[in-house]
């Protein structure tokens, strides 16, 4: 169908029509209840003050937050074309984060599928499931590099390499936004966040400081945002944080000079929730004037729900404290992007009332977030436990026994009632009679019967599972947590029926790396379900049966003990490496009391079938500018059943201009090899690869030596050298 376009000059006028007071409106982003014609309201986060809100700024608003459902939205948009005095259609926009009704694994198990298609597709899914509920954008996707599990938001992101983070920030956006967002209303507008390095709060503790070198935020955090962009991402929001010292909000460098600028990122910015504000208690504003000031000269268009523009802006303009221009500016981004989406030609767009009962939740898609799932478990452990056998007495317990709370965080359209608790997926595949099921302890704290129940079925069967993990509300926004072992009663119920002597398998539904101990080296096997949406239950049974295979490897390191976080693969070698030849026993930066490496490192993840490496070996011993790489590698599947393995390759330069990490990931393949079948897999390496920023920030490789690795994780690797000439 043929969408009216408005062109450049069209919005123009339009915005030249626009009183100063509707301009400054247009640059508001309210809740649901403020509206006209809002039945419900939406669930959302942040302190909801008294604001100063006026009617008529709300009939000139710009943008709306957490709107959902073709009904509600159609009726808000109707009324609000009624009262807006140009006929300027609202921007609705919502968290779509892993899925709208139909759930999908956390971001960080889908990172963990290494599968950035699959990324895409559950990415459409989701924005087709927002589109016909009325949503025009997501806040997604979060891109933020995170290293500290003890911050509850690592489940948002798909890990700690920026490489790995990038091909899926550009699989998300291409996933919500399809090709061409006018014409496809099935696809809704991405907004990339949280800009910048929101990731490296202080301590893992939320909306903590952020302090860097330009150095380290461009090499590691940068590149996962920049991804986004030139996928061609419509919006970007701001971060809580401070960067350099100026919260990220107000910080006209990071916005205005590099956003902007740099980058020539022409799209809507948003704040985060409240951060205009924020920059008061941050110690950057005396009043809300100041920070209104501040975070319009950096850039920033949409102030979300804080009304620091509405309330000042107008007399800022009126006092020469603020250009009328950067006002304009603002708002025709904003319009820019309402035309975009073709609200001017249609205000409701995909919002379809009886679409929306046949595309919610749907087959199709449940299938999809069941493959998803599958894709994004990781079997951490395995001492021949799994796969179990129909024919065993499982005794099924653990709070996620039966538990329906496996949708994670930012799932708040999913319902926990219609997720496949893990119950139900044993009983799909087994008679329910093989499976006693019985809880043993809540999350937290257990009682005596619930306990003893648990024990006899334990007592009875041939297999326990043991189903634990956080609940939903210990990750994600101020989730975080500084002990990050499981929570004591689960660890006591381990520890109650390990005296039995039967084959147990831990199955982990959480938001974050855990500390394992008490738990890895008690059972036989471990499988990390995360946290793995609306057909978690079907998924994680029929991998526990050896139905599917695992093939997930971890994108975050799981600590060894939360003493080390962060700890992660890419790091610094010191002055004083551990286990050098020459090394001191004492003087080395090492602990006293635990060893240096992770636990599991990151791409680390076990199948029921085996792999084999043959050697590997190099095109030639030298690149250049011009003659890449090649780097050769035969794996064979040396076990009896079909399964995906995903092949990595590292570099390191041995003597860089700056010190460079001992390995960074460049490349990687997810192959997919029957029994017996062998497959050589060859990578190639450009010298683009192997740059990265100078000390004078340039952005360039170093003649030289440099390793390369492969293998099926971060440590287990084999190692070769070639070297650059330039
Ligand atoms: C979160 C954002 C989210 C926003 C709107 C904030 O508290 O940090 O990630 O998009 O709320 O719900």
């Amino acid at each position: 169908m043929e969408v009216i376009q408005l062109t450049e000059q069209q919005l123009i006028s339009l915005m030249k029509q626009m009183s100063l007071e509707e301009k400054i409106a247009q640059l508001l982003q309210l809740a649901t209840p403020f509206f006209e014609g809002a039945k419900s309201e939406g669930r959302i986060t942040g302190p909801m003050a008294s604001m100063g809100i006026t009617e008529n700024m709300v009939r000139n608003t710009g943008s709306i937050l957490g709107l959902t459902g073709a009904e509600e939205v159609i009726s808000v948009q109707q009324a609000h074309m009624r009262n807006n005095r140009l006929g300027i259609p609202l921007l609705i926009m919502a968290d779509i984060i892993h899925g709208y009704k139909t759930i999908f694994p956390i971001p960080l198990a889908l990172g963990c599928s290494w599968d950035a298609e699959l990324a895409e597709k559950c990415a459409a899914i989701a924005a087709k499931e927002a589109a016909v509920s009325g949503v025009h954008v997501t806040f997604a996707p979060m891109v933020d590099l995170v290293r500290d599990p003890r911050w509850g938001r690592v489940m948002e992101s798909t890990g700690e390499d920026p490489y790995l983070n990038g091909e899926f920030a550009r699989a998300f956006v291409r996933g919500f936004q399809g090709r061409d967002l006018s014409g496809d209303s099935d696809r809704v507008a991405a907004c990339v966040k949280h800009f910048a390095a929101y990731g490296a709060a202080e301590g893992g503790r939320d909306y903590n400081t952020v302090d860097m070198s330009e150095r380290q935020l461009r090499e590691y955090y940068l590149p996962a945002y920049k991804a986004a962009l030139e996928e061609g991402c419509e919006m970007v929001m701001t971060s809580f944080n401070t960067v350099d010292g100026v919260p990220a909000t107000g910080n006209k460098r990071l916005m205005r000079d590099l956003l902007r600028n740099e980058w020539g990122f022409d799209g809507v910015l948003i704040s985060d929730w409240g951060a205009v504000k924020e920059m008061i208690p941050h110690g950057v504003a005396a009043d809300e004037a100041e920070a209104a000031s501040k975070a319009i000269h950096a850039g920033v268009d949409i102030e979300m729900m804080t009304s620091c523009y509405v309330n000042h802006l107008q007399q800022l303009v009126e006092s020469g404290l603020v250009d009328e221009a950067l006002i304009d500016e603002a708002v025709l981004r904003i319009l820019k992007l309402k035309q975009k989406l073709g609200l001017f030609d249609n205000p409701l767009r995909g919002a379809n009332v009886e679409s929306e009962r046949e595309i919610l939740f749907c087959g199709e898609h449940r299938q999809a977030a069941r493959e998803a799932a599958v894709k994004s478990c990781v079997l951490l452990k395995n001492e021949g436990v799994l796969p179990l056998a129909k024919e065993q007495k499982i005794a099924l317990v653990g709070p996620f026994a039966q538990n329906g709370d496996i949708l994670g965080p930012w799932s708040w359209l999913g319902s926990q009632e219609e997720a496949v608790q893990l119950y139900e997926g044993f009983t799909r595949i087994v008679e329910p009679l093989q499976v006693a099921v019985a809880e043993g302890c809540g999350i937290e704290s257990a009682s005596e019967e619930q306990w003893k129940a648990a024990l006899e079925a334990a007592q009875n069967a041939d297999v326990i599972v043991l189903a634990l993990g956080e609940h939903s509300d210990m990750s994600g926004e101020a989730g975080c947590r500084a002990d990050i072992r499981l929570p004591e009663i689960q660890r006591q119920l381990i520890a109650a029926l390990k005296p039995l002597n039967k084959p147990m398998v831990a199955v982990l539904f959480n938001g974050r790396p855990l500390d394992l101990h008490g738990i890895h080296d008690q059972v036989g096997a471990v499988l990390e379900a995360w946290y793995p949406g609306s057909e978690g239950g079907t998924a994680v049974a029929e991998l526990l049966y050896g139905l599917a295979n695992p093939s997930g490897k971890l994108t975050m390191s799981f600590p060894y003990a939360v003493g080390q976080v962060p700890v992660y693969y890419n790091y610094f070698n010191t002055g004083r490496p551990q286990g050098a030849p020459d090394a001191q026993v004492r003087y080395v930066s090492q602990y006293l009391d635990i060893p240096n490496e992770p636990l599991l490192p990151f791409g680390f993840g076990l199948s029921y079938t085996s792999f084999s490496y043959g050697e590997i070996s190099l095109s030639s011993e030298q690149m250049t500018v011009e003659q890449p790489l090649h780097i050769k590698v035969r794996v064979t599947n040396t076990g009896n059943q079909p399964g995906e393995e995903i092949v990595q390759l590292y570099v390191r330069d041995m003597a860089g201009e700056v010190v460079r990490p001992v390995k960074e990931l460049k490349t990687y393949r997810r192959i997919k090899l029957m029994p017996g079948e062998s497959h050589e897999i060859s990578f190639s390496l450009t010298e683009r690869q192997l740059r990265y920023h100078h000390a004078d920030l340039q952005y360039i490789s170093d003649a030289g030596e440099f390793a390369v690795y492969v293998g099926p994780n971060s440590r287990d690797v084999q190692e070769l050298r070639f070297t650059l000439m330039k």
